[in-house]
Formats: C-alpha cells, sequence, structure tokens
C-alpha cells in the first residue's frame, strides 16, 4: 500500500450528490421536501436501494429483528470489530433531504472511495441504517439504535402504533421481506467504533463560515405526554358553568408551560402534538392529548423543568381531570475525547474549516456511544433550517464531511488495539 495516499483524496463529489438526490425521491413531496417515515412504503422502496448499492459494491447485507440494516465491507481480519458509519433513512413528514439519509449516502461513499483507493484495512467497515430515528410515526423514536445498543427491548418497540392503528410488528414484516438476501444479525455484536455524519440542523455553521462541526455531544431531552379529559357535549344547549372543556384546559396548561418552562434560551421547549377528541365543531372536546419535548444541556437542570413541568400540569387539574407521563428520557451525553481529536485531525490534514459544537439535536450515535467509542461530523445546512421540507445544503460540503469521514474511518480501520467494550 502507498503509504501516501489519502482516502479523502478518493471521495467523489458528483456520485455523492447523485446518489444523496436519488435518495430524496423516495416519498419527495411538493414542497422539495421528504416524506418517509419509518416502515413506510416509499422507506421500504429506499431499502431496496441501498441493498442495490450494496451489491453494487460487493458488501455483505446483514438486518436485524428491528430491521435495522448493515452493509460490510471486509478487512484484512474479519475477527476484528467493525469501524461502522450511517444513520437514518426515515424522515419527518414534513422532513428535508438530508436529516439522516446524508449519513447514510456519505457512508456509502466513503466505502467507495476507499475501495476506488486500494487503500486496505484491517478492520472491516459497515455502513448502519438505523430504524425508526425520527419517531414521527411510531413514538419515541430512535428505535433502531436503542434496540442495537440495548437500551430499550425489542419487545416494549413492537406494540407501538401509529395513529392509524399500525403497530411496529404489524409493518416490520415488509421491511425485512424487502432485503431478503440480508443475513440476520443479533442485537448488539461489537462496533469499534462510531461515527455519524449529518447536517447541522442549526445555524452556527453556516453563520461562522465553517465547514465542519465536530461533535462534542448531545444534549438530553424529556419527552411527554398530556391527556386532558372533560366531557362531550352540545356547543349551544350546555352551560357555561357545567362545561367540562378540554381544549379551553389545554389552553390554559400550554398557555402557563410556555410562559414558565421556557425560562432561559438553552432551554428548548416544544409542543409539536395535538389530538382533540371528537374535533368536531359544534360538540365541546372530551380529550386533547398533547405532546411535550423538553431538551437542556445541564442535565440536572432538565430533570427539574421536567418536574417543573409535570407539578404545572397537574396543578392546572380543575373541572377536567389532567394526566402527565413520560415517554423517553435522557441526559446528555459527551463522546470520547479520542474520537473527537481524530475528526479534528481530518480536518486539520484536509484543510477543512472546523469547529467544536455541542448537539442539540438527538441522534442515533447517543445510542452506541454507550457501546463504544462515538463521534460524529456536523455539515452546514441552509439557514439552518431543518425537520422542514426548504431543508437544503450544498453539494460542497457534502463532499468536504464526506472527506473528513473518510480518513478517519481509514485511521481507525487500521487501529489493531481492542477498545474496552470490543470483545
Ligand atoms: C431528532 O430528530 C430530534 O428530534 O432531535
Ligand atoms: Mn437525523
Ligand atoms: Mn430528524
Amino acid at each position: 500500500m502507498d503509504d501516501n495516499k489519502r482516502a479523502s483524496d478518493f471521495v467523489d463529489e458528483d456520485r455523492l450528490w447523485r446518489r444523496q438526490m436519488y435518495l430524496a425521491t423516495f416519498g419527495e413531496t411538493p414542497k422539495g421536501g421528504v416524506n418517509r417515515q419509518a416502515l413506510s412504503a416509499e422507506e421500504i422502496d429506499a431499502r431496496k436501494v441501498l441493498m442495490d448499492w450494496s451489491n453494487e459494491l460487493g458488501l455483505t447485507a446483514f438486518v436485524d429483528d428491528i430491521g435495522n440494516l448493515f452493509f460490510r465491507h471486509e478487512g484484512l481480519d474479519p475477527t476484528l470489530a467493525p469501524v461502522m458509519t450511517g444513520s437514518h433513512i426515515d424522515s419527518q413528514p414534513t422532513g428535508g433531504k438530508f436529516d439522516g439519509s446524508y449519513g447514510v449516502v456519505a457512508a456509502f461513499e466513503v466505502i467507495e472511495a476507499i475501495k476506488e483507493s486500494g487503500i486496505e484495512l484491517e478492520r472491516s467497515l459497515e455502513v448502519a441504517v438505523w430504524l425508526n430515528e425520527e419517531g414521527s410515526r411510531f413514538a419515541p423514536g430512535m428505535m433502531g439504535s436503542e434496540a442495537y445498543a440495548g437500551v430499550r427491548s425489542l419487545q416494549d418497540m413492537l406494540p407501538v402504533r401509529d395513529k392509524d392503528g399500525i403497530s411496529v410488528a404489524d409493518a416490520l414484516p415488509a421491511a425485512l421481506a424487502a432485503t431478503p438476501d440480508a443475513t440476520r444479525r443479533k442485537f448488539g455484536d461489537p462496533v469499534y467504533a462510531f461515527l455519524e455524519a449529518h447536517i447541522e440542523q442549526g445555524p452556527i455553521l453556516e453563520a461562522e463560515e465553517k465547514v465542519v462541526g465536530v461533535v462534542t455531544g448531545i444534549q438530553g431531552v424529556r419527552r411527554m405526554r398530556v391527556r386532558v379529559t372533560g366531557e362531550e357535549a352540545h356547543a349551544g344547549t350546555t352551560p357555561t358553568a357545567e362545561r367540562k372543556d378540554a381544549i379551553q384546559s389545554a389552553a390554559e396548561i400550554v398557555t402557563q408551560l410556555y410562559a414558565q418552562i421556557n425560562d432561559d434560551p438553552e432551554t428548548k421547549f416544544t409542543i409539536g402534538m395535538m389530538d382533540i377528541t371528537p374535533n368536531v365543531p359544534s360538540v365541546i372536546s372530551s380529550e386533547v392529548l398533547f405532546s411535550i419535548d423538553i431538551r437542556h444541556p445541564d442535565s440536572d437542570y432538565l430533570e427539574r423543568l421536567a418536574n417543573k413541568t409535570e407539578t404545572i400540569c397537574i396543578a392546572l387539574q380543575d373541572i377536567c381531570t389532567v394526566e402527565v407521563w413520560r415517554i423517553a428520557e435522557s441526559d446528555s451525553v459527551f463522546f470520547d475525547e479520542n474520537m473527537t481529536e481524530a475528526v479534528e485531525e481530518a480536518c486539520v490534514n484536509t484543510q477543512i474549516p472546523y469547529r467544536r459544537m455541542f448537539s442539540a439535536a438527538g441522534h442515533d450515535a447517543r445510542q452506541l456511544s454507550y457501546m463504544c467509542p462515538t463521534a460524529m461530523i456536523f455539515i452546514p445546512c441552509e439557514k439552518g433550517i431543518s425537520h422542514n421540507e426548504a431543508e437544503n445544503a450544498t453539494s460542497r460540503d457534502l463532499y468536504d464531511g464526506a472527506r473528513v469521514l473518510a480518513d478517519v474511518m481509514t485511521k481507525l480501520g487500521n487501529a489493531t488495539d481492542t477498545n474496552s467494550k470490543e470483545s
């Protein structure tokens, strides 16, 4: 092997962009975004595309019981744990072309570049495609990476239903059937290191004219549901004093939460979903079910905010009853310093402007960081817009992010020490 060869020199900008745009046609929306929710027909079609790419590159495909996909480029020593990279291909219903899918497309591009370079690595490289990161159809998300890392059990996930009553267990067989040639793999197979390339989904890199964000960790989140229960009654005849109007009570709770929880610029408080029953104009509503998503980098402070949220909801219980419960909670995580430094080193060597940053959005990398050294590579997205059909990024930035990824993957692929969690 020519020691001076760098995998980053073999990354192909056009090839990467073509794959990115092709994947975006699966679930494309009229406004230029993507609706490719987990286990939907569109997502299953996209899985077949990944399988085609894998076959073209001569990779070996694996699938596990929750539908995570893995595509493996064999190393010189197949007994060593692989270096893994990837993300997710599911999207929000009004999602963009890049969230998640960039990490998957970049992973394929890096493997193709390394193959073309002729660089041989001790360790195998794997593309990972995690199921249902977004959690818009089946909540909460991160199912694939949580199952793989043993954070949540398959038994907890299979009964989760979408709004039409279809469960994960109902929807999964069609996805598994779409990749019949993939060998079954068990959860938790050792991973030497994990890297996830992703758009930043925020405005910092663009504003500072940096191309790569070297991610140091991911902020914590609490996800909750609140159910306000009143009583259906006639809109015209029911005296005001006798009404148990769930919308009216919910409106008061929502107003108080926004006023009292959104207390500092670091707190991110969102009510993104509200289901009203029966949701017709002339009936007083009997139920409002709504979601709460609270994030803060300080885990203790975040927990206090979650407790305060529960207290506010219950204190405002009056004519209507109020229930509040948590569906997911995670504290801030901090990535392995050696991994962060490896990403920085690759940025320096490729002369790509970078800065360190903490991720405000959630990612599958969180779960992988519980089982192996992990890092993330962010690239800018236009005006920081994401979870929106207008999400956009430049071909050049995608390319530069993949170049950094290629060099870090190469370095890790030749690491012959064992990490403490490898065997
Ligand atoms: C992930 O998509 C998140 O909501 O942070
Ligand atoms: Mn994502
Ligand atoms: Mn997302």
